[in-house]
């Protein structure tokens, strides 16, 4: 049986027991496994379903606890990480020998963050080794941003969620290194490309549409609902899918008339749009409607990042193929 709560010692102790428990993070929920513990690693990918060629993230709770597992070398990556960690920015670093082929799946570089909620920082403070941690979500599927979601969608895989509430960010962490000398962003995440320009300079944009691609995440499709979803202007998809049972994901103050509404920003901002994005989509998936309608953000802040999350799901269903739940 899972369980959730807020015992952050009795999750210490079933991630040193080599146990796979549910955090909170601000980005969104993880499925956390001792880094060092390679059975409670395989049980990651098994409870997620997911590939072996897609690396893990691993959380640490401050810089001293980083350099046990991997080296920044390069100015920008030092000065991203002076800025925004604890925060939803993941850096590949050069990794030492103390990281597990299994988290990078043999590549030469980790991602590693600081994220920045208490209760996860609070436990990582109370182990003596970092925590590996996907979304908790089975691969390709919507991530969860509250504790009620890991266990409706894994189970008894995990036998505990630490309850932190909902995330405060909504999207996974953006991910960036260095590659042939240039700063690069893999994908778009909780922090805008604008903040990260802004902090270290040129950034080169390289979020990858491939099906075979360098950084998994960046697969096609994926972070995909069940039911099909179509993005447009919802002033044109709502007549033409009328004949429907629609679920319209829609912001500002007036709900449209629909099977199933959900307001993803009364206030039209995207912050607030990225925070609701993975709750509006699972909530749509849940209520019966045969379509789910979403219009694009405005393409700048988070909205670049909620733009990529529509494309990828939508690209699930474009392609006729529903691979990766
Ligand atoms: O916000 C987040 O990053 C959340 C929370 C739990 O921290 N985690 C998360 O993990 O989104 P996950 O596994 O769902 O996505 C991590 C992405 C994967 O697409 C993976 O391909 C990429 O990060 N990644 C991780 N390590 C990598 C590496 N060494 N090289 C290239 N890509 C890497
Ligand atoms: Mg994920």
């Amino acid at each position: 049986m899972s369980k959730i709560g807020k015992d952050i010692d009795h999750a210490a102790e079933l991630l040193k027991s080599g146990q796979l428990i549910g955090i909170p993070t601000e980005t969104v929920y993880g499925l956390a496994a001792h880094a060092f513990s390679e059975p409670a690693l395989i049980n990651v990918f098994k409870a997620k379903n997911r590939p072996y060629f897609d690396p893990l993230i691993v959380h640490v709770s401050s810089m001293e606890r980083l350099h046990d597992i991997a080296e920044i070398t390069d100015e920008r990556l030092s000065a991203l990480a002076q800025h925004f960690w604890p925060g939803p920015l993941t850096l590949l670093l050069p990794k030492k020998k103390t990281i597990p082929d299994l988290i990078t799946s043999g590549l030469p570089r980790v991602g590693v963050r600081i994220p920045n909620h208490p209760m996860v920082l609070e436990l990582l403070n109370k182990i003596d080794f970092p925590v590996a941690a996907p979304s908790a979500n089975p691969f390709g599927y919507i991530s969860p941003t509250e504790a009620a979601h890991v266990v409706s969608q894994l189970h008894d895989n995990v036998p505990y969620v630490l309850d932190g509430g909902p995330c405060n960010v909504g999207l996974e962490s953006s991910i960036v290194g260095i590659e042939n000398h240039a700063l690069t962003l893999y994908r778009a995440g909780g922090i805008s490309i604008e903040a990260i320009r802004q902090v270290a300079g040129s950034l080169s944009v390289k979020l990858n549409q491939s099906d075979n691609p360098l950084t998994p995440g960046q697969l096609k499709s994926h972070y995909a609902p069940k039911t099909r979803l179509i993005a447009g202007p919802l002033s044109e998809l709502i007549p033409k899918f009328k004949s429907y049972r629609t679920a319209v994901l829609y912001t500002g103050q007036s709900a449209p008339d629909a099977f199933f509404v959900f307001n993803l920003s009364p206030h039209q901002q995207t912050d607030e749009m990225a925070r609701n994005f993975f709750k509006g989509l699972r909530a749509a998936d849940a209520s019966g409607a045969e379509v789910i309608l979403i219009d694009y953000a405005p393409p700048s802040g988070l909205g670049i990042a909620i733009n990529d999350r529509i494309q990828r799901a939508t690209a699930t269903f474009d392609g006729g193929t529903r691979a990766r739940s």
